[in-house]
């Protein structure tokens, strides 16, 4: 069994690797219905008009952000003072839902934080990549 799977892990590295991106088209259009899900929930959350709530005090991102403004992902992972280290784009997405929404963290690997960071990047569409930028 071992040995098999050694076999077939040979057999896939072998692979040329044009191979491994050979998508059908039903793929592609399934996954990029999935991510336009994740974005309009996460517009949903952000305008606060999800059936989740991410804060206790009625504010949405949106008052401070409107639509993803001055949310920068480009410029993460970087320094963020409020965090005192090199950040990720989600921690100050959580910074901002513990502070102006007085909410309880989401975590990294939730729906709706990956829905959240789906949003934001869809607003940034083609804005170039400056890591670590402010
Ligand atoms: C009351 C206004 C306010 C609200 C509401 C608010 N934010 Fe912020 N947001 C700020 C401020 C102030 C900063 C800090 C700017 C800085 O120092 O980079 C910030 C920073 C951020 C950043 C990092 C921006 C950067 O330039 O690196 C992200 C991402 C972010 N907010 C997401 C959110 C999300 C998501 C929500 C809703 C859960 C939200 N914010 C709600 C005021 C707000």
């Amino acid at each position: 069994m071992k040995y098999a799977i050694a076999a077939a892990f040979a057999a896939l590295l072998a692979m040329p690797a044009a191979l491994a991106d050979e998508f059908t088209k039903k793929d592609m259009e399934r996954w990029q219905k999935d991510f336009d899900d994740a974005a309009k929930l996460g517009r949903a959350l952000w305008v606060n008009d999800a059936p989740i709530k991410l804060g206790t005090n009625g504010v949405a991102c949106a008052q401070c952000h409107p639509n993803a403004a001055n949310t920068h992902p480009e410029t993460y992972p970087k320094f963020q003072k409020q965090i005192g280290r090199v950040a990720a784009l989600w921690e100050m997405v959580n910074w901002c839902i513990r502070n102006p929404l007085e909410g309880k963290n989401l975590s990294a690997d939730s729906k709706e934080m990956i829905a959240l960071q789906a949003y934001i990047a869809s607003e940034r569409k083609g804005v170039k990549l400056a890591p670590g930028k402010h």
